[in-house]
């Protein structure tokens, strides 16, 4: 099982921007403690940063086929992004979304979210620790879809 970690513009500045919003931690320290999660739990994971919206189509792309399951902070792009909402939609994974701050109580424009309607859940405004909830919410969810499989499997064999 593999997970694919995209991360939108700006989160590559983490640490350094806007620290009372989104905290002192940078994102290596935030994905180092997804790997061991990953590690743990023998998953692989993939991380992705860009700050170009059409990176990140192409990135959502290549998952298919690829991935069993996306972690995605959009970020800005969350906000009036339908390519990477189509993007989610064409490739038809179990996507969790992760927002650092709880974009529902700052200001007007970010109460827009694009990208919520065609994911399987939303983690937002937990701070960092939104990544790790994210991580045990996708390990539960392959753990599922792992145990449909292998009833399928029996069913199909003792067809
Ligand atoms: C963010 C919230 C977005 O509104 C913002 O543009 C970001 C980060 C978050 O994680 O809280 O860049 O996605």
């Amino acid at each position: 099982m593999k997970i694919v970690v995209i991360q939108g513009p700006n989160l590559n500045m983490l640490g350094v921007r806007e620290q009372n919003i989104y905290g002192p931690m940078k994102l290596e320290q935030i994905h180092a403690q997804m790997k061991d999660v990953a590690d743990q739990n023998k998953m692989e994971i993939e991380f992705f940063q860009s700050n170009l919206e059409g990176e990140i189509v192409d990135k959502i792309q290549e998952c298919y086929g690829e991935a069993n399951g996306i972690i995605i902070n959009a970020a800005a792009y969350t906000h009036t992004s339908i390519a990477i909402r189509d993007a989610i939609s064409a490739v038809n994974l179990p996507t969790i979304e992760v927002h650092i701050s709880n974009i529902h109580r700052r200001e007007e424009f970010r109460k827009t979210n694009m990208i919520a309607p065609v994911c399987t859940s939303s983690v937002v405004g937990f701070g960092p620790f939104g990544y790790h909830m994210a991580m045990i919410g996708m390990l539960q969810i392959m753990s599922e879809v792992q145990a449909v499989q292998a009833a399928q499997k029996q069913a199909a064999e003792a067809k």
